[in-house]
């Protein structure tokens, strides 16, 4: 959701701070702001609705000076994304950027402005800064003050603090949003992400439940939620600079889709021992799992994340026997689910690892005292943190809001288990392990292949730009690849899109079609594509659009009924959902550049949801 940076630096701090909230863009960009340190030591700041580059623009009629200052970019939950409304919030001596949400903030408002406090704005985030103010009215230090609010706040917060005339002091805190410590040479930071504070420093503290720290240029003091002074480890963080950065590609989504033969061998690497054609989990990141205790398996996730435990839930079923059940986190953690006393496994799958929802649902389940495991791309963030088990995709950062590379490797981390969980329950015979294993191995060289189809998929692109309905339809374990097909076009590209399972066509669906809608059928040649292929008739008769993505026998056998056909390579049916994502993926990307959207920054959307 909203990005947060914090500099306490010794050169000029707008620059530094506008190439931070650059970083943290993806995170919202409803509105964006800064607030400074003046050399008399006022708080100064500028604000720009939209954009950052609005912001940029204001800051060159209105300079900032100091070498100290707050920053955020904004998706906003209360009050529109206006100027008023941009962080930084100030109240008397106190300047505050928020990511999270108070949600005691109307009594909190009610009580300040019983004292005489006035408001100027909708947002939560203001009654902060006038809860700090006003205990610092009343005679507190900063610090105290700070301390004193924070036991009234309720909800999620990271919170970053400046403050007038203080020239070698910022706060930070966090509870439910995630914020990190940037230690630098004589200078402090804080950020949302490690990403923010890479072009400063590689040295990070990741902040835990509940802590709250005091910065000064040459030292910082971290407390927990009681207000103890706690040690937490400094982190090395690696590679996080260049990932930031397009390179030659034209959108971050583009550059991460190309990146899958990489990003999906390194996942892979992670868990298959080539060599004698075995998987084996990093037991290491935690507890090991018995397989043949578990008798039933619980995934919860959301969105993009929440359709790579659908795909999943076909392998672990067939595979490895265990009967699964999937949610929707924001579902899950609401409907009092009933849980396995004795046996049960929850996985979590997050991108980001802050998933407010994700992360809820898997403190649901350990309070409950299922076994947890969390499949997560942020091997520092919360989830990650909280589970028993870390299962890691090694995707790398993923800028792109629309999830692509973060998917596929969801997907290979998830297979490698499930082959994992087969063989240690002996579903799977070792000749089965080693078909398996090596369709994994080959899918790195697949996707390249079908990155090859980027000039085929963007002239059907000039096409379906021009739909306003588009439907995905896939069977068996392409059912979710088709659900995530409508969703990244959608997202990106604001054409009305919907998946279903094939053979839900007649139930429903099939009224929709006509001449104007383009209908996509992810449908390799496997054992469910006859029934696939009476599915595209039934639209083809009806003079539905038809687009099939499928192998050379699959097209060959569909004859002359689709108007458009994507040719992949053969592969394995145990690896063809990873691999039927790339088009689907590869198809939104191109129709959204075509209808010209802010294909990194879609509207409305936010990366990384850390509230409900
Ligand atoms: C869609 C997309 C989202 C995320 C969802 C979960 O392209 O990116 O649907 O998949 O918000 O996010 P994580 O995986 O970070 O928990």
């Amino acid at each position: 959701m909203c990005g947060i940076i914090g500099i306490l630096g010794n050169e000029p701090a707008a620059p530094r701070l506008i190439e931070a909230l650059r970083r943290l863009e993806y995170r919202g960009y409803d509105s964006a702001g800064i607030a400074a340190l003046s050399a008399t030591g006022a708080l100064e700041r500028v604000r720009a609705p939209g954009k950052l580059k609005n912001l940029e623009a204001e800051l060159e009629t209105t300079p900032l000076q100091g070498t100290q200052g707050i920053g955020h970019t904004r998706w906003a939950t209360h009050g529109s994304p206006t100027v008023g409304n941009a962080h930084p919030h100030v109240s008397g001596k106190v300047a505050v950027v928020h990511n999270g949400i108070i949600e005691n903030f109307r009594d909190l408002r009610q009580m300040l402005e019983g004292k005489g406090h006035k408001f100027e704005t909708q947002t939560d985030t203001e009654t902060i800064a006038h809860l700090i103010a006003a205990n610092m009215q009343e005679g507190m230090s900063e610090v105290e003050a700070v301390k004193a609010g924070l036991s009234k706040l309720e909800g999620a917060f990271a919170l970053a603090f400046l403050f007038e005339d203080k020239p070698d002091l910022m706060i930070g805190a966090r509870k439910g949003s995630p914020l990190a410590i940037g230690v630098g040479d004589g200078e402090m930071y804080l950020g949302s992400d490690a990403l923010a504070v890479a072009p400063f420093t590689n040295r990070v503290i990741y902040l835990e439940e509940g802590d709250w720290c005091v910065l000064h240029r040459e030292s910082y003091e971290i407390f927990d939620a009681k207000g103890h002074p706690v040690e937490r480890p400094v982190t090395i963080v690696q590679g996080a600079g260049a990932a930031a950065e397009k390179g030659n590609y034209r959108h971050f989504m583009q550059k991460e889709i190309f990146e899958q033969p990489d990003s999906t061998a390194r996942t892979i690497g992670a868990y298959l021992n080539v060599l004698n054609q075995t998987v084996t989990l990093p037991e290491e990141n935690g507890e090991a799992i018995d397989w043949k205790e578990i008798t039933s398996l619980q995934m919860v996730a959301c969105g993009t994340a929440h359709y790579a435990t659908r795909v999943a839930e076909y392998w672990f079923e067939q595979v490895a026997g265990i009967p699964v059940k999937t949610d929707i986190a924001s579902e899950f953690r609401y409907r009092d689910p009933a849980l396995p006393r004795t046996g049960g496994l929850a996985i979590f799958v997050s991108q980001s690892g802050e998933t407010a929802d994700t992360l809820a649902a898997l403190r649901y389940c350990k309070a409950q005292g299922l076994k947890t495991a969390a499949v997560v791309n942020v091997p520092t963030s919360t989830i990650a943190r909280e589970a028993d088990l870390v299962l890691p995709t090694l995707a790398g950062p993923e800028i792109g809001v629309a999830s692509t590379k973060a998917f596929t490797a969801q997907l290979s981390a998830l297979a490698a288990v499930a082959i994992s969980a087969g063989r240690a329950r002996e579903m799977l015979s070792r000749d089965a392990e080693i078909r398996l294993v090596r369709a994994l191995t080959e899918l790195p060289r697949l996707i390249s292949t079908t990155l090859a189809l980027d000039e085929r998929i963007e002239a059907l692109a000039r096409d379906i730009a021009k739909a306003t309905d588009v439907i995905y339809l896939g069977r068996g374990v392409h059912y979710p690849i088709a659900l995530e097909g409508a969703l990244k076009l959608k997202e990106i590209s604001y054409i009305h899109a919907e998946g279903y399972a094939s053979g839900e066509l007649k139930h429903g669906p099939i009224a929709l079609i006509d001449e104007e809608t383009p209908v996509v059928f992810v449908a390799p040649f496997d054992g469910l594509f006859d029934k696939s292929l009476s599915n595209l008739q039934e639209v083809a008769a009806r003079r539905g659009e038809v687009i099939l993505i499928s192998d050379e026998a699959g097209l060959r056998a569909a004859g002359e009924a689709p108007a458009h056909r994507i040719e992949l390579p053969d592969c394995d049916p145990f690896i063809a959902p990873i691999l039927y994502s790339v088009p689907v993926q590869l198809l939104a990307y191109h129709v959204a550049v075509e209808k010209g959207t802010d294909v990194d920054q879609p509207r409305n959307l936010a990366k990384s949801v850390t509230v409900e």
